[in-house]
């Protein structure tokens, strides 16, 4: 794929899809409660549908209409043995989920993934399990990991690492779990397991206490199904929230966005920026913050954010460095070392295609540190994704400014957002 010079500006209403994050909990939740539940605009890229034949192979009957997916729930203790490995794609988010909610299950399971999810940690979700008395086997600490049948007891059990894929893994574990398990979050992450678990009938307590957070399940109460609204989301949102503010002339509308206080980094640092972005008509929906969002080509100026940033917006430093490349003094961005873990090690490609592009940045103790310049030189052109797709969109919203970039495997960005390019172009953008 290659991304061009934007020459008109980024101007219009771009279709978001539905958020990623609350996708996948939209299959995963009602399929271990009682009752039917029609989702409504839930997000069709690879990663969710995953999710979904993981479900479908352990005999969740699901039914699809024009607009909705129906999800037959079977209870928390109905799943069917899968007779095949569970193959997840790319997806971390279903790798962690699943390990979680299979351990109390009784039956074996296998989960395997594609090259870059075997590659991944899966321990910070293992070990944790395995305090319950859980019976996992990783591979090396990743994929494939063998659930056995086991007895989960339910334990405290203080996060390390600030995940809400570990967090929501075991969630769903303790959902399952006979007594109270307690899960204390050091850092709070994205917290839509919590929200729909509630929603659902859950006997879940949570309190807050400074930048803790302490959840308290009591398990095996049966949850009831719900319907769902999947709000937009604004991870994906990002890409086009930076190409508006970067380009000359744009001004974009984005309807229906996740507006979750636990995710909202990136709007709360673009507009330290100086990034001219309203939010409107602010409403809730299943629980979940929503909101419309103007955005207007702005003068974005350099800044420093702390570590505390990483845990609400740690999908956008991507796209956020690019927005950081066009500003008009340095950036620093420190503690993102659980950004080397994601889909890639997004701390290195961000800095060897920023280069590659002319921009003069550095990481130090995974500090990321951007020095802007008005002109770039471009070294080399073809940029590198290791098949991470939010690599590829944020160099494709470089490629508006600075093109033409050759992204490299640029089909990784179907497994969150298969119309990104069609939706780009539709505003301006220049993507063949
Ligand atoms: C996700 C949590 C985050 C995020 C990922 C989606 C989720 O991962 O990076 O894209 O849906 O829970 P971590 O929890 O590992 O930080």
């Amino acid at each position: 794929m290659i991304s061009g010079v934007v020459t008109k500006g980024i101007n219009g209403i771009p279709r978001i899809p539905g958020d990623k994050s609350i996708s996948h909990r939209s299959i995963i939740i009602p399929s271990i409660s009682n009752g039917i539940c029609e989702i409504n605009n839930i997000l069709h890229s690879e990663d969710v549908i995953h999710t979904l034949e993981a479900f479908k192979l352990m005999g969740v009957e699901v039914e699809k209409n024009e607009k909705k997916l129906i999800i037959h729930g079977k209870g928390l203790n109905s799943l069917n043995v899968s007779n095949n490995e569970i193959y997840l794609g790319n997806s971390g988010t279903s790798a962690r989920l699943l390990t979680g909610l299979l351990s109390s299950q009784k039956f074996k399971s296998v989960l395997t993934g594609d090259k870059s999810l075997s590659n991944r940690p899966m321990r910070r979700i293992a070990e944790p399990l395995i305090k319950m008395n859980a019976k996992i086997h990783t591979t090396n600490g990743s994929l494939p990991i063998t659930i056995e049948k086991s007895d989960l007891k339910s334990t405290d059990i203080d996060l390390e690492i600030p995940s809400a894929q570990i967090k929501s893994g075991l969630l769903l574990a303790a959902i399952n779990t006979k007594g109270e398990t307690k899960i204390t979050e050091n850092k709070i992450t994205r917290d839509h397991t919590e929200i729909m678990l509630e929603s659902f009938g859950a006997n879940i307590d949570i309190q807050k206490k400074g930048g803790r957070k302490i959840i308290k399940i009591i398990g095996q109460k049966e949850l009831v199904s719900n319907n769902i609204d999947v709000p937009n989301d604004l991870s994906s949102s990002a890409f086009f929230i930076v190409s508006a503010l970067i380009n000359k002339n744009s001004r974009i509308i984005l309807k229906n966005i996740n507006n979750n206080p636990t995710r909202n980094g990136i709007i709360l640092a673009l507009k330290k920026m100086g990034a001219k972005i309203s939010l409107i008509n602010e409403r809730i929906n299943n629980n979940e913050k929503i909101c419309d969002i103007e955005v207007v080509n702005s003068n974005l100026h350099g800044v420093e954010l702390g570590p505390e940033f990483a845990d609400l917006m740690i999908d956008e430093y991507p796209i956020l460095a690019v927005a950081a490349s066009f500003a008009s003094s340095p950036s620093i961005f420190r503690g993102l070392k659980e950004l080397r873990v994601k889909e890639s090690d997004r701390l290195k490609l961000i800095l060897i295609n920023l280069q590659n592009c002319g921009v003069d940045c550095k990481s130090e103790n995974d500090d990321l540190f951007i020095y802007p310049s008005k002109n770039y030189k471009i070294k080399n052109n073809f940029i590198q994704t290791d098949f991470d797709h939010r690599i590829a969109m944020s160099f494709c919203v470089m490629g508006t400014k600075i093109g033409p970039l050759n992204i490299e495997n640029s089909e990784c960005i179907n497994t969150s957002f298969p119309t990104f390019k069609e939706q780009l172009n539709k505003l301006g953008g220049r993507i063949f």
